[in-house]
C-alpha cells in the first residue's frame, strides 16, 4: 500500500511553490497526499519567519505532533523552510522537539529525497542547511495545487535589505534562472492545459540583473506572452525603486499580462520609508503611481503596508492612510511590524505602545475596506472576462474566477467553464469579493 504525506505550508507564495516541489519529489517516491495530518506517515512543515506570529504557529503545531508520533512512532517529521535557515535554529528546534526526524532549508529542499531515505535506513535525524545559496536547481518535479493556474518562480533571493525583513538573511542573494529554463517550463504548462501563469520573485523587476546574457523583466514578460495557450500572465512582487518605464509600455502593450500590479508601498511617510531602507521617497511612490494609471488607465494596484514601525508618529500614519485615500488600492495586505532578529531595524529604538499599534492598525483596515467597497462598487452592473479557476470557497455549488485586476468574483455556472474565460454581470458587489452572473 502507498504511504501517504502531509504538507503544511506558513507564508508567501514562494513557499506555496517550494511545497508543490516537495510534493512533486514525494510523488515520484510512490507516496499520496494525505487529507488529513493523522492519517500521514511523513508530516512536512515548511515554515516561514517574515513576523513573529508565523513561527509562533510552527511552534504550537510541533507541540500537537509529540502525542501522534507517540502513538505512530513510524511516523516521519520533518521541518524546513525560511524558519530554519536562521542562526541556530535548527539545533534550538531539535533541542525542544526531540522527536523531529528532518530538519532542512530553502536552499537544500531539492535533497529532501535522500534525507528521508537515510533517515529511514539508518533511523536517525537528519539536520542539515546549507549557510549559502547554491546554483538553481532545474527540473524538480512539481505537483500543481490547481490546474488551470501555476506559479512559476523565475528569481530566488533579494538583495535589497529593507531594514524589517529577515528575507535576505533566509533566501539569499537574488539568482535568476535561465530565459530558456522558464520558457521552457511555461511552454510545457500551457501543454498540459494551463491557462494563467503567475512569474514568483521577492522583487521580480529585478529579473536577469545577475545573468551574463542581456534581458530584462520586461523583455522576459514579452517573450511569455507570446506563447500559445496561456491566456493570463501575473507576476509578483514587484520593487517601485526598480519598475521601468520600458516594463509599464510592456504591460500596456500586451493584453495578456493581467493589468494588475502588486507594488508594496510599506509606508506613507517619507521619514519611515527612509527608516526602511526603501529607496524611494512618498511623493517618488505616488508619481510612479501617476504614471502607470496614465499608461494602463483600468491598471489595478494592489500593496503591503507595515503599521508600527519603530519611531511611527500619528503623522507618519495619517501620511500613510493619505496616500492609499490618494491611490485607491485595489487591495492591501497590512502587517503590524514585527521585530526580526538579525535584521538592522531589531535594534531601533521604540517607544509606540502595542494598544496605539493596534488602534492605528484597526483605522488603516477601516481606510482600506471603504476604499476596496468603493472600487468594488464601480464594477456594479459592469461586464467582466473571467478566468474560472474551481468551485467557490464558500458554496460549493457555485464557481469562482478572477477578473484580470484579481477581483474575486462568485457566480453560478457548470463545470465544463473551469479554466475558460467567460463573460460575466456584476450583479452585487462586497468589500473583498463580487457576485455575479453569467452572460
Ligand atoms: N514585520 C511586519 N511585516 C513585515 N513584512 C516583511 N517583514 C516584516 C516585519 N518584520 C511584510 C512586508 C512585506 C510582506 C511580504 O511582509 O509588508 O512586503
Ligand atoms: Fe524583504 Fe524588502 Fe526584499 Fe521585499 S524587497 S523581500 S520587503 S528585503
Amino acid at each position: 500500500m502507498n504511504k501517504l504525506y502531509f504538507i503544511e505550508t506558513w507564508g508567501c507564495q514562494m513557499n506555496e511553490e517550494d511545497s508543490e516541489k516537495l510534493s512533486g519529489m514525494l510523488i515520484n517516491l510512490g507516496y499520496i497526499s494525505s487529507k488529513k495530518r493523522e492519517d500521514a506517515d511523513i508530516i512536512i512543515f515548511n515554515t516561514c519567519c517574515v513576523r513573529e506570529n508565523a513561527e509562533l504557529k510552527v511552534y504550537g503545531n510541533l507541540g500537537e505532533l509529540k502525542a501522534l508520533k507517540r502513538k505512530k512512532p513510524d511516523l516521519k517529521i520533518a521541518v524546513c523552510g525560511c524558519m530554519m535557515q536562521q542562526s541556530s535554529m535548527a539545533q534550538k528546534l531539535i533541542k525542544r522537539y526531540p522527536f523531529v526526524d528532518i530538519i532542512f532549508g530553502t536552499h537544500n529542499a531539492y535533497k529532501f529525497p535522500e534525507y528521508l531515505n537515510r533517515c529511514i535506513q539508518e533511523e536517525k535525524s537528519i539536520i542539515e542547511i546549507f549557510h549559502k545559496e547554491e546554483k538553481i536547481v532545474e527540473g524538480i518535479p512539481v505537483d500543481r495545487l490547481s490546474s488551470v493556474k501555476a506559479f512559476v518562480t523565475i528569481m530566488y533571493g533579494c538583495n535589497n535589505f529593507c531594514t524589517y525583513c529577515i528575507v535576505p538573511f533566509v533566501r539569499g542573494r537574488e539568482r535568476s534562472r535561465t530565459p530558456k529554463n522558464i520558457i521552457n517550463e511555461i511552454n510545457d504548462l500551457a501543454s498540459k492545459g494551463y491557462k494563467e501563469i503567475t512569474l514568483l520573485g521577492q522583487n521580480v523587476n529585478s529579473y536577469g540583473k545577475d545573468l551574463s546574457e542581456k534581458v530584462s523583466f520586461a523583455s522576459l514578460l514579452e517573450t511569455i506572452a507570446q506563447i500559445d495557450g496561456i491566456l493570463r500572465i501575473r507576476f509578483m512582487t514587484s520593487h517601485p525603486k526598480d519598475l521601468t518605464d520600458d516594463l509599464i509600455d510592456v504591460i500596456s502593450r500586451n493584453s495578456k499580462i493581467v493589468n494588475q500590479i502588486h507594488l508594496p508601498v510599506q509606508s506613507g511617510s517619507t521619514n519611515i520609508l527612509k527608516k526602511m531602507n526603501r529607496g524611494y521617497t512618498r511623493e517618488q511612490y505616488l508619481n510612479l503611481i501617476h504614471k502607470i494609471k496614465d499608461k494602463i488607465p483600468d491598471v489595478a494596484i494592489t500593496t503591503d503596508i507595515i503599521i508600527g514601525f519603530p519611531g511611527e508618529t500619528e503623522e507618519d500614519v495619517l501620511d500613510t492612510i493619505s496616500l492609499c485615500i490618494e491611490v485607491k488600492f485595489d487591495s492591501a495586505f497590512t502587517f503590524i511590524y514585527s521585530k526580526r532578529e538579525g535584521t538592522v531595524a531589531y535594534n531601533y529604538h521604540d517607544d509606540v505602545s502595542d494598544e496605539i499599534k493596534h488602534y492605528r492598525f484597526n483605522r488603516l483596515i477601516k481606510v482600506l475596506d471603504e476604499i476596496s467597497l468603493s472600487n468594488n462598487e464601480k464594477c456594479l452592473n459592469g461586464e467582466f472576462d473571467i478566468l474560472v479557476e474551481g468551485p467557490s470557497k464558500n458554496d460549493e455549488s457555485r464557481l469562482m474566477g478572477r477578473t484580470e485586476g484579481g477581483k474575486l468574483v462568485n457566480f453560478s455556472g457548470t463545470e465544463d467553464m473551469i479554466g475558460k474565460l467567460v463573460k460575466v454581470k456584476i450583479t452585487d458587489v462586497r468589500a473583498h469579493s463580487l457576485i455575479g452572473e453569467i452572460l
